[in-house]
């Protein structure tokens, strides 16, 4: 598998991108899959491998997976003969904890090891074990990096989640459609993946009300029904990508099968930069002429509907191509800024002080540089086609991770770019 990616920058990316579904409502769907009572199909899946490792772990399990076209699967459940999800694979990515909330609702007990994904300071799951424990969740363990978790009797209950969290809703979520009564969770995330996976588990006959809203209610039912197909909403974090992009390189990018609501933060902020945005029912433009300017502003990344985190890195790479001084506060999570030595290393001017990164623009230059995470690795890719001459960009399995045919897609709409 190739090991770094060979930039030559200052090429204006034109033309079109069509957007993959998104990784992080199919890494939730997959999990949702595991608790229907019977086989049920799922179309847009992205060809990634947060999603390859995750479909391992299920097979692991016993799940039949059939493969009907390049991204549509066939996930039969019935045959899955464990409760246990404790291979090496699991501690892989992070996705993985969402097998908690899906087994404990599916056999009322679970072994989970540890998940694994992108390092950004701590990554605590206590959210998600109040929740499980509200609904009944006791004979708690964590031996060896191993969650065990089971419950006599799963039964419906208020959770108030103390910080808003995306795996927290998930996860209870997919406990409590499982469980007897009624679960309410309170100050929900509201991210497009919660409202998708909620819409799964809908399609197969869950009854969750109020996903979107800081207010989820889900009715229990002891059966979910199978043999029913459901779509996966385009990749709200991979369009954002691919637009910063577009404005980064002076480019006229269109990018299509996606949400524009979803990409309502982003797109605010790239207009109030002096960006060209142009909205239609599931596209959008983004364009900078040659000799326009972008101006410095500032973000700060809160959970949906505010500024996505899984952003932050490629936008504090625009900031550096706009003229003044920009602020990007990152509020998610505690320590999203190690990728920044790396920018610095391309001749970046950015002063971090704890959760403020302080952006005067400077042009970048080429460097060899290392994809540290999924995202900031997608940051190092966006800096490399802006920079003057030759950027190799180290590590880039991270980013495989999370874009399906991230160089083919560069590569047709003019990026010079190649597999190292
Ligand atoms: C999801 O992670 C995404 N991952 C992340 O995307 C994304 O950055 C994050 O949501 C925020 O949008 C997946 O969907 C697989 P959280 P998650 O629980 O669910 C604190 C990417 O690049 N918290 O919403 O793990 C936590 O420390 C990835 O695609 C607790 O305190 O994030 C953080 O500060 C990287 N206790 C905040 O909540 C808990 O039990 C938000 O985390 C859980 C979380």
């Amino acid at each position: 598998m190739a090991d770094k990616y060979i930039i030559q920058g200052k090429r204006a990316l034109k033309g079109e991108v069509q957007i993959s579904g998104s990784k992080n409502a199919a890494l939730g769907i997959i999990a949702a899959a595991m608790v229907v009572d019977g086989p049920s199909v799922i179309e847009n899946l992205p060809q990634i491998q947060d999603i390859k490792v995750l479909l391992e772990i299920c097979q692991e399990l016993g799940a039949e997976i059939d493969w009907i076209n390049g991204n549509t699967i066939r996930l039969d459940p019935t045959t899955i003969n464990t409760h246990q999800a404790i291979s090496e694979k699991v501690s892989k990515i992070r996705g993985s904890y969402y097998l908690l909330g899906s087994f404990l609702g599916k056999f009322r007990k679970v072994s989970l090891l540890m998940p694994g994904g992108c390092d950004f300071g701590a990554r605590p799951i206590d959210l998600h074990i109040k929740g499980f424990q509200a609904l009944g969740g006791g004979n708690m363990s964590d031996e060896n990096g191993v969650i065990s978790i089971e419950a006599n009797q799963l039964k419906g209950a208020g959770v108030f989640l103390d910080t808003v969290s995306v795996g927290a809703t998930i996860n209870i979520m997919l406990a409590a459609v499982k469980a007897e009564g009624v679960t309410v969770i309170n100050n929900a995330a509201k991210e497009p993946h919660i409202v998708d996976v909620a819409n799964f588990l809908n399609t197969m006959g869950a009854d969750i009300r109020g996903a979107g809203t800081d207010v989820i209610k889900i009715t229990g039912r002891p059966v979910l029904e199978a043999n029913r197909s459901y779509t996966i909403i385009p990749d709200q974090i991979e369009a954002g990508t691919y637009m910063i992009m577009a404005a980064i390189t002076h480019g006229d990018l269109t990018c299509t099968n996606l949400i524009p609501k979803h990409m309502e933060p982003l797109t605010a902020k790239l207009i109030e930069m002096g960006a060209m945005v142009q909205e239609g029912d599931d596209s959008i433009r983004v364009a900078l002429l040659p000799n326009d300017h972008l101006k410095a502003v500032s973000f700060k990344t809160m959970p949906y509907p505010g500024f996505p985190t899984d952003l932050q890195p490629q936008t504090t790479t625009l900031l550096t191509a706009a003229q003044g001084t920009g602020r990007m506060i990152e509020s998610v999570w505690e320590n999203r800024f190690q990728y920044i030595e790396q920018l610095q290393a391309m001749g970046a001017n950015i002063v971090t002080s704890g959760k403020l990164a302080v952006v005067q623009g400077s042009p970048l230059k080429g460097a060899t540089v290392f994809a540290r995470d999924l995202r900031a690795g997608a940051a190092m890719v966006t800096a490399g086609l802006a920079a003057e001459g030759e950027t190799t960009v180290t590590n880039v399995y991270a980013i495989q991770r999370g874009y399906e045919n991230f160089i083919e897609k560069l590569q047709a709409v003019g990026a010079d770019i190649k597999v190292g």
